[in-house]
Formats: structure tokens, sequence, C-alpha cells
């Protein structure tokens, strides 16, 4: 949600700093963006948000800035996320206390601001956020106890739910605060600069030689000389290694466009050096070390919000194909519900971003019970790697655009070879490991042999542009593509999409069914195929709407457009039939001239619960 940066510098270039990465932060909000810079005598603020110009991004900030006054070493910026308070310039960041002491820039929701309201006592408000109280609340305690660390330090142990925060103070152009609490900030140094983000993505134009995760309760002074941490006002030293992001937009005109065409390298980067032919077992550096705990776990339990749910219930089903129990819980339910495990069951947590508060607080829950917990994560560093005992890499790269593709993809393929080396503890055979490892080699290049077909599919897209009602059906593992391709499909272009099983269609939905209705229907030639061409029939008895999605002919007359895919195993083919899906949103969101990148009341990564 909400991206955070911070700068001290001793170049005087603050300002293009704090406003470049703060573009580079635009995937975590886009409802506003702030930033402030301490100029030495004054601090300078400025905001713009969506109430201003609907389509603002970074360049609208940037010419709000003046040229003349470019020389500064210390600056503050944030991209915002509504959650308390509207989209509105008012309430965009960064906040100050009623005297303009103290500038803050903070990630999070705070969830008992009513009591923190009382304690504050009477005070006039500018904006309706949570942030602009905990700033504050610092400034009283800053004015009781007379240091910002001590105040922070406070104010960090008052605060409930999951937040991380900067603090600028007006008077000490030479250092900022940082805080964490449940969410992420990372520090980095580069030659006399010292940078603090929520997100690696803001690293992207330093040469950053150290970095540092800030830990739970840690409160960090950051200087240009570096960073000193506190904990319970104690200096702690610790430094954690993470890997460079890559996210040019090269030829391409939006993030989703190059992550999806990318998707035969990234597939290709999931598998590289994993398959080990010989054992028909993959090698997987990150769960080498409990392998054998792994093999006396009789139940997984997978848990994700969105895509990487997607992914869960996939996952779901393939163990269960190879005779492994699994479970699929969506995170933000999980909790709340009675949830029935052992106490040798294993956890695994799939995530994209690494940050997903919903997820997160699942992790929190069961690191108490004491089960296994492992993670299929994409952002390395990111807090769901951190916090998990173990886990894959999915290795896709930087994700930018709000809808996932490349790492649902790469979380496919991680999942089948995590599936094939638990199998290989258990009951599958060398022949079927290998047989899945020569299949898995071939799918980058029948990836490629869809999006061969884009321009085909555009065209599918703009023929069909006038439906307001799309199904998403398919049976076994394509029933998982359906409500991935339903997700893509509402998430970027806002047309009202629902995902089925497709024989559950005669028991309810059939009804929807007339000439104004389309149905995108999942049929590859696998053990249900004849079942759902009945289902196909009954759809168009009803004269609704059919594009198919396919690997084997089908009569022309019972799909008004067919797209096909390549063969593969059954169990495999979602990793080939989401990828027509994913372009035609993407082409549905162009046609209904959507950004996909900043589709509507949405963000990247999901930092509240
Ligand atoms: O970063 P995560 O994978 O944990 O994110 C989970 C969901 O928020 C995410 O998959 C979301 O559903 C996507 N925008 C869907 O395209």
């Amino acid at each position: 949600m909400c991206g955070i940066f911070g700068y001290i510098g001793t170049d005087g270039r603050a300002i293009n700093s704090v406003l470049y990465s703060i573009g580079l932060l635009e995937h975590r909000g886009y409802d506003s963006m702030g930033v402030a810079f301490n100029m030495g005598r004054e601090v300078e603020l400025y905001k713009i948000s969506q109430e201003d110009k609907e389509n603002f991004n970074i360049e609208d900030l940037k010419r709000l800035v003046p040229k003349r006054k470019r020389i500064c070493n210390n600056g503050i910026g944030h991209t915002r996320w509504a959650t308390f308070g509207g989209k509105t310039t008012k309430n965009a960041h960064p906040h100050h206390d009623f005297n303009k002491l103290f500038y803050f820039v903070h990630n999070g929701n705070v969830e008992n601001l009513d009591d923190i309201k009382k304690e504050l006592g009477k005070g006039s408000f500018y904006s309706e956020t949570d942030s602009e109280v905990i700033v504050n609340l610092i400034a009283k305690y800053y004015r009781e106890m007379n240091s910002l660390e001590k105040a922070v330090s406070k104010v960090l142990k008052k605060i409930e739910g999951a937040n991380a925060f900067v603090v600028m103070d007006a008077n000490k152009p030479e250092q900022l605060i940082a805080a964490n609490k449940g969410g992420t900030i990372i520090l980095g140094k580069e030659n006399g600069n010292t940078i603090v983000a929520s997100d690696l993505a803001a690293f992207e134009p330093f040469t950053i030689k150290n970095r540092h995760i800030l830990k739970d309760n840690e409160i960090v002074e950051i200087t240009k000389q570096g960073w000193k941490i506190y904990e319970d006002e104690k200096v702690k030293k610790a430094a954690k290694e993470i890997n460079e992001p890559n996210s040019d937009l090269g030829e391409y005109k939006f993030f989703m466009e190059k992550e999806i065409f990318e998707q035969k390298y990234t597939m290709a980067n999931a598998i590289r050096g994993r398959l080990i032919t010989e054992t028909g077992i993959p090698k997987l550096g990150g769960i080498e070390n409990i392998a054998r705990s792994l093999r006396k776990v009789k139940t997984f339990h997978f848990i994700g919000c969105g895509t990487a749910y997607n992914a869960c219930l996939y996952a779901k089903f393939l163990f269960n194909r190879f005779g492994i129990a699994a479970s699929a819980s969506i995170a933000s339910e999980f909790c709340y519900r009675h949830s029935v495990f052992a106490p040798d069951d294993a956890f695994i947590f799939i995530s994209q971003s690494g940050e997903t508060a919903d997820t997160i607080e699942v992790i929190n829950e069961i690191k108490i019970k004491g089960n296994i917990c492992l993670g299929i994560v994409n952002v390395p560093g990111s807090r769901i790697w951190r916090e998990t005992d173990a886990g894959i890499s999915i290795r896709a790269g930087k994700e930018k655009g709000v809808a996932s593709t490349k790492a649902f993809i790469s979380q496919l393929a991680s999942i089948v070879m995590l599936a094939v080396f638990l199998a290989r503890q258990r009951n599958m055979t060398i022949d079927t490991g290998q047989r899945i490892f020569r299949e898995l080699e071939l799918i980058p290049d029948k990836i490629q042999e869809i999006l061969n077909q884009a321009n085909l599919i555009r065209k599918v897209v703009n023929k069909n542009s006038r439906f307001t009602n799309y199904y998403f059906l398919g049976r076994y593992f394509n029933y998982i593509t359906a409500e991935e391709g339903s997700l893509k499909l509402k998430e970027i272009s806002y047309v009202h999409a629902e995902a089925y099983p497709l024989g559950e269609m005669k028991h309810g939905p059939l009804a929807l069914i007339d000439k104004d209705f389309c149905s995108v229907v999942i049929i590859p030639d696998d053990s249900v195929f004849k079942k759902s061409l009945v289902n196909i029939h009954e759809i168009k008895a009803r004269n609704g709407k059919v594009l198919a999605i396919t690997n084997k002919k089908m009569d022309v007359n019972l799909a008004d457009d067919i797209i096909f895919v390549p063969r593969t195993i059954d169990y495999l083919s979602p990793l080939l039939t989401t990828i027509p899906l994913q372009l035609f949103s993407y082409y549905m969101a162009l046609k209904l001239k959507r950004n996909p990148d900043k589709p509507r009341n949405l963000a990247k990564t999901v930092t509240v619960s």
C-alpha cells in the first residue's frame, strides 16, 4: 500500500532523488502523492491527489516544486492508498503536527486511533487521517521527553496494528527518524547518501552497497553517515542481504504488458538449475535444510490472497493429485474461522510482494502455534520471506503492474517443483518426476507460442468488448484458470466477471445466460473435456456467447471464438491457459480506455488488513 521514501544526502540532490524514487513507488498507491523538503530554515511541502487531477502522475507533482530551490539534502516522500480519509490533497502525506515541527510519512493503519485521539484531547485536525493524529502524538511525547527517538519509541509501543513511518524534524535537517512495527522499512547507503524506503523499488537509481531491513519495534536515526538502530533505546546492529530489482518499461507501454510478454523468460528463470533429471527431484535450495521435517508432514495448508490465493488453489489440487493432503485458504478469512490442523502440519504462504498484511497476520498466528511455515515469495528480503522458516524464491523479477501476471505463472512453476519434491519423498516414481521435468522445460516456448497470438486475442477482445457481463468457466485444474481470468478482467477493466466450475452452471448461474452474456470457457483436452463440451452445449442452447480456450479442434459452431494453446500434461495446463486470459483482460482494459497499471481503488502491495 502506501509507499515511503526518505533521503539524506551530501550532494544537494534530495529534491530530485525523492521525486524520482516516489515515482518508482507509484504502484504502492496512487490516490495521492506528496513530498517535504527540509531546506534548513523551513520545510517545503507539496502534495497532489486525484481531487486535483483524476489521472495525475509524478510529473504533475514535479511541476509543483519550484525549480529555483532545487538544493536540499533532506527530503521525504509518499504515495498514498487511502484508508482513513478520502482521496483528497488534505489527506495526502507528508503530514505535520499542529506546530509544523515534525513531518511524517506513514504506511499502515492505527487500529486504536480512538484511544489515541482521546489521549491527545482537543485539537482541530486538518485531515481525516490516522497519520496526522500520530504525528501529533509524537510531538506531544517530544515536548514531554525532549528526545525524538524516545518520543517515537513511546508512540511505537502505544499504537496497535501494522505500521511503519519516517519522521522529519524541521529543526534537524541533518537527520530523519524511522520506525517499524509490523511493516517494512529498508535502509540503504550510497557514497554520502542514506536512503530509507518501504520498498526496494525505490532503490533503483542508487548503487547501494550496505542495506538493512528494520526489524519489528526498531527505531532508526538516519544521517548522511548511515544509520543507528535503537530498540528499547539501545543501539543495535544487523544486516541482511537482498537483491536488486529491475523494472524498466523498455519498449512497452505498460508494466502489465511488459510483464505478460516476458513470461517465457521468467518461467525459464523459475526452473533454471532446479530440475535435476537424473533423480527426478528438484533442487530447491531454500527448503533443503528442512527436507527431513517436510517428509513427516501429513497435510500442507496453503494461504494467500487474490492471485496468490488462486495459486494456493492450484497447489491444493496438484498436491491432492500427487496423493498429498493439502488445503487452500484465503488469508483474510483464515484467522477468523475455526481451522482444524495438526501440530505436524505445515503452512505455505504464497505472496508476490511478501508484504501482504492479511497473509502476515496468519503467519503470526501460526508461529504462535509452532507449525512449520514456508514461503513461496517473489521479493527477496520481504517480510514473508523473512518471517517464514524456509521457502522457495519464484524468481519472477520485479512485478510492477498491479495485476499479477508473471508472478502467478512463476508461483505455479514453483508449486509444481515443490509438489514433485514432496511427492518424490513419498510415492512418486522417478519416471513421473522426470516426465514432469521434461514437460516443464517445454513450457517457456509454449508460453511464447501463445504470446505470438497476441494480435488475434486483441481482435477477439475488440469484437467482444460490448459485453458487460462475463463468466469464466472451467473444470478441475482449469477452474483455477477461470478464477484467475475473472479476477484479472474485473481488476483492470472494471467489467463484471465471475468464475464458476463449469459443471456448476446448471445449479444456478445458467439462469443469467442470454445473448448478452459472454462465457469464457477453458476446455483443454483432458479427463473432463467431454463433460465440459456438454456444458458448452447448455450455454449455446440458451443463446449465450462462448469464447473457448482449448488445445483441441472444436466445432466452430459451438464456440463463437476459439483461442488455441499448446498441449501439455493436464495438471500443467493452467501454466498455459492463463496466458490468453491475461492478454484478454489487458486488451480489454486498453479498449475500454483504462490504465491497466493503475486500476482504480487498488494498490500493488496490500499492507493493511
Ligand atoms: O503480493 P501478494 O501476492 O501477496 O498480493 C496478493 C494480492 O493482493 C494480489 O495477488 C492481487 O489480487 C493482484 N492485484 C491480482 O492481480
